[in-house]
């Protein structure tokens, strides 16, 4: 588990060598009540991932203790209802969950315990400090679904969906493997699709308008996604495949 990180004014870590921009918003929120204090105490050190040393790979099998499938990664999960749907869904996958937001992690605890899932494991951080311990081609499946969409100008460059991450991305996913993104907002979908298809190691499957128009069957609406169809915004999934 990575240590909360005290940032400066501008959002930057002092002393991260990276000098990588917050691309999330707060690491916490509401107080927790004492049976999800319970759930960081007792839970969340069986589920916890821990960035290995710079230049070590992590030990994904010894990490969940069976050798999985395949590996798929989630990128701010939020509450983690999809990270739980999918772990369900797919039990000889293994999945990683990250997510900086410490509500969000409890949440996610909460719907691992109930479901009994022994296949997902979730890191408390910027994912960004995790992938990098990932060897090429581990990945089959990798999911950002509606990230912050920091709307003002001065903001865009904390925006995730950026040119080293696109191209960590590339690295990660093996042939054939699937780079998932949601957006309910329109200028962030615009700049995505700016970026993402004129990657060269991405190509876009949509074939037709239900494509990016409907969520995918063996996904499930997310928690910002149905907030944005309340408010009246519709969600776009665009799904990219790795040459
Ligand atoms: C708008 S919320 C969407 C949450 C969830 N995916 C959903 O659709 O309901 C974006 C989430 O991404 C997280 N996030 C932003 N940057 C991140 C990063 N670099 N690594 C991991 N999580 C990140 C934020 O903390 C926030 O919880």
């Amino acid at each position: 588990m990575s240590a909360p990180s005290e940032t400066d004014g501008n959002g930057e870590a002092p002393g991260d060598a990276r000098r990588l921009l917050h691309s999330y918003g707060r690491r916490r929120g509401r107080r927790l009540k004492p049976n999800q204090k319970n759930l960081v105490t007792g839970a969340l050190p069986r589920f916890a991932v821990s960035a290995p040393e710079k230049g070590e790979r992590l030990d994904v099998p010894g990490l969940f203790g069976f050798v999985p499938r395949a590996l798929w990664f989630e990128v701010g999960f939020g509450g983690g209802e999809h990270l739980a749907h999918q772990a369900a869904n797919n039990p000889d996958v293994a999945l990683i969950g990250a997510e900086p937001f410490l509500n969000g992690v409890v949440s996610a605890l909460q719907h691992i315990e109930s479901r009994g899932l022994a296949n997902v494991r979730l890191y408390q951080g910027d994912a960004r400090d995790l992938l990098p311990s990932l060897a090429d081609g581990a990945l089959e499946k990798l999911f950002v679904l509606h990230p912050d969409p920091w709307p003002k100008l001065r903001h865009h460059k904390r925006r995730l969906i950026q040119q080293p991450f696109l191209d960590e991305a590339a690295r990660l996913l093996g042939p054939g493997g699937e780079l998932r993104l949601a957006t309910d907002d329109e200028p962030y979908l615009v700049w995505m699709l700016e970026r993402v298809p004129r990657h060269p190691a991405f190509e876009w499957t949509a074939r037709t308008a239900d494509d990016w128009r409907l969520y995918p069957p063996d996904a499930i609406e997310t928690r910002y996604a149905a907030k944005a169809r309340r408010e009246g915004r519709k969600a776009t999934i665009l799904r990219f495949r790795r040459r």
